[in-house]
């Protein structure tokens, strides 16, 4: 295990932001794990996986560990599923594919979303109407003041719309070190409806797609809307997509009638936050180095220079413009470090 100092976050975070680490380890297994945590002198750790989730706003004074734990271990099989540990480390779309290449089906939706394996549940990735929570069967965590392992169940995980348990009363107290995923050998549950898919199955001419082509349009979507962090820096949706009451959304949908937007129950609506910070002007737009990507305004870039404060000073404004325009306030989902 090797302490860096003064080493360059830029190749370490999806936006590119060049801050500093004062201190990092790569961490490559659980028992270095275990050994970085009882270093003495340093009571503030900063864990870093893919990077894809966070906007660093600042040097980090903290203990950088890079989660690099790699591995997949098949743990249960029968005819029809098959459980899979998966380390946290393992790149979240490789692992997809992976999955694909030997005929599991389940991770197919969530095809290129960036970021490792060991982070997905923390906000419950998710894309193109499937989340993490549909295949997860638990993950495995180092606590960081005793450095014990726990295992955590489903329930334990308290999975909600890009939330869990790891974000409020577990935040800050756990590593994850390893996900168990059961999937599909047969029989895989295909979900097109999603209307990006169906629309672009159809201009494919598939009607009965395999597990192959729903990864395949995923891909196409994407890849259509959504930047190449390789080649401009982002973090995905930046914002949340909000969540209002039904008195609210009537209000809403008068003065708006056609804002998109999804009834998630009877006195709760989702409403697109790409649509309102569209509505708001910023698609596209460009503040120095800090953007609104041209193809989905839910996404912030840095087009080359940008720093942390420069790109979180840019979601303060839309966060404001949108609230006074619509009266609904949007809520980053990134983790912004500060
Ligand atoms: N829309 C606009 N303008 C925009 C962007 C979107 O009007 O600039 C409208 C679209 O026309 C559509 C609606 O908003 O009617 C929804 O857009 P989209 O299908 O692109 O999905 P989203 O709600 O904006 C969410 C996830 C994405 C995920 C897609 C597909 C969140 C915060 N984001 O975006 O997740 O890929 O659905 O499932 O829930 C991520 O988390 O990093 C991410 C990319």
């Amino acid at each position: 295990m090797k302490i860096q100092q003064n080493i360059s976050l830029k190749d370490y975070n999806t936006f590119g932001i060049d801050a500093k680490a004062k201190f990092f380890i790569e961490i490559s297994n659980i028992n270095d794990l275990r050994e970085a945590l009882q270093l003495k002198g340093h009571p503030e750790i900063l864990v870093l996986s893919g990077g894809s989730n966070m906007l660093i706003t600042k040097d980090i004074e903290a203990l950088v560990l890079y989660i690099n734990i790699k591995g997949i271990e098949l743990l249960t099989q029968d005819d029809d599923t098959i459980t899979l540990k998966v380390m946290a480390g393992e790149n979240w779309h490789q692992l997809v594919l992976w999955t694909l290449q030997k005929g599991y089906g389940g991770l197919e939706n969530m095809s290129l979303i960036p970021g490792n394996t060991g982070t997905a549940p923390i906000q419950n990735i998710g894309a193109y109407g499937v989340e993490l929570q549909d295949v997860f069967v638990g993950c495995e965590a180092i606590n960081i003041d005793n450095q014990t392992k726990k295992s955590f169940n489903k329930e334990d995980c308290k999975f909600g719309y890009r939330d869990s348990y790891f974000k409020n009363e577990g935040k800050g107290k756990y590593i994850i070190v390893s996900v168990t995923l059961r999937l599909t050998k047969r029989n895989h549950a295909i979900h097109m409806s999603y209307g990006a898919i169906e629309a672009e199955l159809v201009k494919k001419k598939i009607d009965t797609p395999t597990i192959t082509d729903i990864s395949n349009a995923v891909i196409s979507i994407r890849k259509s809307k959504l930047p190449d962090p390789a080649e401009l820096g982002n973090s995905g949706s930046f914002f949340k997509n909000p969540i209002i009451s039904r008195s609210k959304f009537d209000t809403f949908t008068k003065d708006y009638p056609d804002a998109p937007y999804y009834k998630v129950s009877s006195d709760a609506y989702k409403i697109p936050a790409g649509w309102l910070i569209e509505q708001c002007g910023f698609k596209g737009k460009r503040f120095g180095d800090a953007g609104v990507h041209k193809h989905q305004a839910l996404v912030l870039v840095n087009h080359g220079r940008a720093t942390g404060v420069e790109i979180l000073s840019l979601s303060q404004r839309i966060i404001e413009t949108v609230k006074d325009k619509f009266s609904i306030t949007i809520h980053p989902e990134v983790n912004i470090i500060k």
